[in-house]
């Protein structure tokens, strides 16, 4: 297993619905670290850097308005294999597909609002992290706790 520091971030909508504790006490939980976390508005250009990956797909538009529509929260997540944990966590893309017990699964209808990212890759992780976190505003510490989850 790989010490592992991913990217994610609950897109607009969560913190109007007041589950932002509930989604992140799943990843202390699990025994993940919290080592970023701020909440922001996302400019346009963060949006589309973000997502050029999608760019010219049918949801693309959407999914810039979608994303640039409110504040955000975006975390950096630290532990072994932190990268596919937590997108296992999250649940497929299509939110029929995730089941109950992950956080798409529990707490949304429709895909193009499926309320959280996270990176696909360490590529991605990098890319990402970069994108949304100066290095002074990602902090790694330690518990004591690792010999328990
Ligand atoms: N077929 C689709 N219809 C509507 N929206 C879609 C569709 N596919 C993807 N999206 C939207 O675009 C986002 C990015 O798609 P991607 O294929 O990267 O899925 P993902 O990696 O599971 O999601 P994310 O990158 O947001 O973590 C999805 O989270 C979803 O909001
Ligand atoms: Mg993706």
């Amino acid at each position: 297993m790989a010490m592992q520091t991913t990217f994610a971030m609950l897109k607009p909508g969560v913190l109007q619905r007041r589950i932002v504790g509930e989604v992140l006490s799943r990843f202390e939980r699990k025994g993940l670290n919290i080592v970023g976390l701020k909440v922001m508005t996302i400019p346009p250009v963060l949006a589309t850097a973000h997502y050029a990956e999608h760019r010219g797909k049918s949801f693309y538009d959407g999914l810039i308005g979608y994303i640039t529509s409110g504040p955000v929260v975006a975390m950096a997540i630290e532990g072994d294999d932190a990268i596919q944990l937590v997108r296992r966590m999250c649940g497929p893309t299509a939110v029929c597909e995730s089941l109950p017990g992950t956080i798409r699964g529990d707490y949304c209808l429709h895909t193009n609002l499926n309320i959280i990212h996270s990176s696909d890759s360490a590529e991605s992780a990098a890319r990402e992290l970069k994108l949304f976190f100066q290095p002074n505003e990602i902090v790694s510490w330690e518990d004591g706790n690792k010999n328990w989850y």
